[in-house]
């Protein structure tokens, strides 16, 4: 199959989060069953034009009540040659740094207008190319308007008549909702407003437009594409999943191993494996010396990487004099080495507390080496999240032999199993109402178990290290997804 991937976000290009990740692995892991992949993401000021190819000639694409003229890119995938990766360059609506927005201004004044330019750019880049996708597959709300000019322009056309459309749902918290005024930046008729499902509330739900008008619609793990369509879970789009619920499909990610492997990781000091585990007690020592802690085999170690957003349940962790994490630090012989930047009220406080407690230490920053090292060198690994569509932190964790202490929700659900006290079965702790306390009692769960029960501990690593997270299954679970959209859509 022809696929095109339409993303705003993909690796190693441009990331703020996990969908930079899947965008990628999934592209290239379905070319690796011999799909024809081509990935279109924008041109943005940090990704080098002397590193890509260009194409020649300018290429118009319509937007707004105009025409744009841009410049288009491309290269291949690394470590995934056959994948084409198509970028769009415009200098006023990527020409600058940030994907969506700043530190000082998170959410830029023309997204509408330049991830408008994304969506129809993707379309025309195929008409000058002349390469036509059976599938276009269109990612978080960025790409919302992709399924909509399927549906609603491009398909009318000969070149188009026979793709068809699915939208995944990465994280359904982030809407792309603005005001109707912003309208005529999308450059489709003002009835699309109501008939692609734009509207509501008055505003413009990017992401409502995606779901209304893609043939299949998916989303990152079963559990979450359950959730989605409760009223706790659905933002407000649970109602419209609940009507659509037959084109709805969860499908968990995989994990790219050619980076997450411990075995091979160039990132750690000593690699190793099930059969060679010794390797992960001098991560452990790395670690513990890299961030400033006790050099001590035997104190637990619980690690923490990520965005501190409200979403990764940072409030019941870090919130002064509410937070759990302060009275576990008191409380239990542990540390805890964090690395993470988002929300200010966070990072500071995460520094306040670096402050008064010397078994808590933390980098507020992004850095992809520590969180190799973080991974392999924890003995456990905090992800609290209120929700969380797959997360991809957990995965690596168990892989990396640390046993994650998660919330029960989407992802991390569907991935980790439960700690049974009298079997020794599971591969990390669960904990369901996201409070303190819980929070506290689970970590205090894991703690005793590592002091107490060593050779359970010692079975749900080795159960960790072995799970089969890899992308293929996923992969053959999006094409069946594809196949289900081309029947839907295109009576194929
Ligand atoms: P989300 O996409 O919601 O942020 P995921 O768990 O799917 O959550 O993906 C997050 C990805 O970003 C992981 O690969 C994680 O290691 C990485 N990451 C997040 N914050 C940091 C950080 N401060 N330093 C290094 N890596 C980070
Ligand atoms: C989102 C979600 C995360 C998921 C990622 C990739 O950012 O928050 O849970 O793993 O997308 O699908």
């Amino acid at each position: 199959m022809k696929i095109m991937m339409v993303s705003s976000e993909a690796v190693p290009f441009a990331k703020t989060g996990g969908l930079a990740d899947a965008v990628s692995a999934l592209a290239g892991n379905l070319s690796l069953l011999g799909h024809d992949v081509k990935i279109v993401i924008p041109r943005y000021y940090k990704i080098d034009r002397k590193k890509l190819t260009a194409l020649e000639g300018p290429m118009g694409v319509p937007v707004g009540t105009g025409q744009e003229w841009t410049e288009v890119y491309k290269t291949p995938l690394p470590g995934f040659p056959k994948v084409e990766v198509y970028f769009i360059d415009h200098e006023a609506c990527f020409g600058r740094d940030g994907v969506y927005g700043t530190k000082f201004d998170p959410d830029f004044a023309d997204n509408t207008y330049r991830f408008s330019l994304l969506c129809h750019g993707a379309f025309q880049i195929c008409n000058k190319i002349q390469w036509y996708p059976d599938i276009v597959h269109a990612h978080d709300w960025s790409a919302g308007l992709a399924p909509v000019l399927l549906k609603h322009v491009c398909r009318s056309q000969p070149q188009f008549a026979h793709t068809a459309s699915v939208y995944t749902i990465h994280n359904i918290g982030y809407q792309g909702v603005y005001g109707k005024d912003k309208f005529p930046d999308l450059g489709i008729d003002w009835g699309l407003f109501y008939g692609a499902g734009f509207e509501r509330n008055g505003a413009i739900n990017h992401l409502q437009a995606g779901i209304s008008s893609a043939d299949m619609v998916t989303t990152v793990s079963p559990t979450y594409a359950y959730e989605i369509q409760t009223a706790e879970g659905g933002f407000g789009m649970d109602g419209l999943l609940r009507v659509r619920s037959d084109v709805v499909r969860g499908i968990i990610n995989g994990v790219d191993i050619s980076t997450w492997n411990p075995k091979t990781d160039k990132e750690l000091p000593v690699n190793y494996s099930t059969s060679n585990i010794k390797g992960k007690a001098a991560c452990k020592k790395a670690l513990q010396e890299a961030f400033g802690l006790e050099v001590d085999p035997d104190i637990p170690l619980i690690g923490m990487v990520g965005r501190l957003v409200s979403q990764k349940g940072i409030a019941e962790v870090f919130a002064p004099s509410y937070g759990s994490i302060y009275n576990i630090c008191r409380d239990m012989k542990v540390q805890f080495a964090i690395i993470g930047t988002g929300e200010k009220w966070c990072e500071d406080e995460i520094n306040n507390l670096q402050a008064k407690l010397p078994n808590l230490r933390a980098k507020i920053g992004y850095s992809e080496q520590l969180s190799h090292l973080v991974e392999a060198g924890s003995d456990f690994f905090l992800m609290p999240s209120q929700y969380e569509p797959c997360g991809l932190n957990q995965m690596y964790s168990e892989l990396y032999g640390t046993l994650p202490i998660v919330r029960r929700t989407g992802g991390l659900a569907d991935t980790v199993q439960n700690y049974n006290q009298k079997t020794g079965e599971g591969t990390g702790f669960m904990f369901d109402a996201l409070t303190p306390g819980a929070i506290y009692d689970t970590v205090g769960w894991a703690v005793w178990a590592y002091y107490n029960r060593k050779d359970h501990i010692k079975k749900m690593q080795k159960r960790g290290m072995e799970q089969d997270f890899t992308w293929k299954a996923s992969c053959e679970k999006y094409v069946e997804v594809y196949k289900e959209a081309l029947a839907r859509g295109c009576g194929i």
